[in-house]
């Protein structure tokens, strides 16, 4: 299951005050309804107030101390980051959306339980905050999409809307075969390498050992940067990535 974290924040880490969010940016709004929807969303008890409800078309997990918090049927309260992430598991989902607020950004960051982030970018210093979004070292992740949005009459700030992907969560076709060479999937393995090598829908560049590969609780994923979008969506069982690769 990938882990990831959705988030607006601006130049110097803001992300909220009072309990409530510092810009009004319709079309941030709109990329975060449609990245989390029909997902489950996992969330602190702040976070989940400020909502205010369950958002419609996604499962909400609320993580609090409370015993007595309740939430109506469908939804999920836990008392721990770890169970959140369990209920996600149990219910064997792709990808979890972790929406905040703060304390589980920072816990969910420190803990190294995330693989990917959409981190809308906003491009102000923003005074007056007093929740935050963690500092976190660049160099452990790729930016594997950037997307510009110029400030307009309905949005006071332009912002970007990038992708950051974790780099330990990449890891090299290479050390995904050794780690293979234990096991008795090594043969599928070369026979897939070699049936992408030749197939005519592999880009021309195709180099098997430059590829990214990511394969875990049953699932594939391969990127290549100028490839990026094409191959990463390609996540799939390593049978079916099989046969969508052989002509
Ligand atoms: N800009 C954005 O993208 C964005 C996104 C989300 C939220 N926000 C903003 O962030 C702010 C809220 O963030 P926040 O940091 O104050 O609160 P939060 O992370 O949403 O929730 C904190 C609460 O979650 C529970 N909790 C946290 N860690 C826990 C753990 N390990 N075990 C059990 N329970 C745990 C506790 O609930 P109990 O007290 O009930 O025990 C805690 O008080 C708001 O201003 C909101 O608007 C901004």
């Amino acid at each position: 299951m990938i882990r990831t974290i959705v988030v607006a924040t601006s130049r110097n880490r803001a992300i909220g005050k009072d309990n409530d969010l510092l810009w009004h940016l319709p079309d941030d709004f709109k990329f975060f309804k449609e990245t989390t929807k029909n997902h489950h969303i996992l969330m602190g008890r702040k976070t989940y107030q400020s909502l205010g409800k369950p958002l419609p078309k996604r499962v909400s997990i609320v993580i609090t101390r409370n015993t007595e918090f309740a939430l109506p049927e469908g939804h999920h309260v836990v008392s721990s980051l770890e169970g959140a992430l369990a209920v996600g598991e149990q219910a064997g989902l792709d990808e979890i959306m972790i929406i905040g607020g703060g304390k589980i950004y920072k816990e969910s960051l420190d803990k190294d339980l995330v693989d990917k982030m959409y981190i809308t970018e906003i491009d102000a210093n923003i005074d007056g905050a007093d929740t935050f979004f963690p500092e976190f070292d660049k160099s452990e992740w790729t930016e594997a999409e950037r997307i510009h949005h110029p400030a307009d009459e309905r949005h006071q700030y332009a912002f970007d809307f990038v992708t950051y992907t974790n780099k330990k969560q990449n890891r090299s076709i290479l050390d995904w075969r050794e780690e293979l060479a234990e096991s008795n999937e090594l043969l599928d393995f070369q026979e897939f390498v070699q049936t992408c090598s030749n197939s005519s829908e592999t880009p021309q560049n195709w180099n098997a050992d430059r590829f990214i590969a990511e394969y875990r609780d049953g699932y594939l994923t391969l990127s290549d940067d100028p490839y990026y979008d094409v191959i990463a969506s390609l996540n799939m069982s390593l049978d079916s990535f099989k046969k969508h690769f052989s002509k």
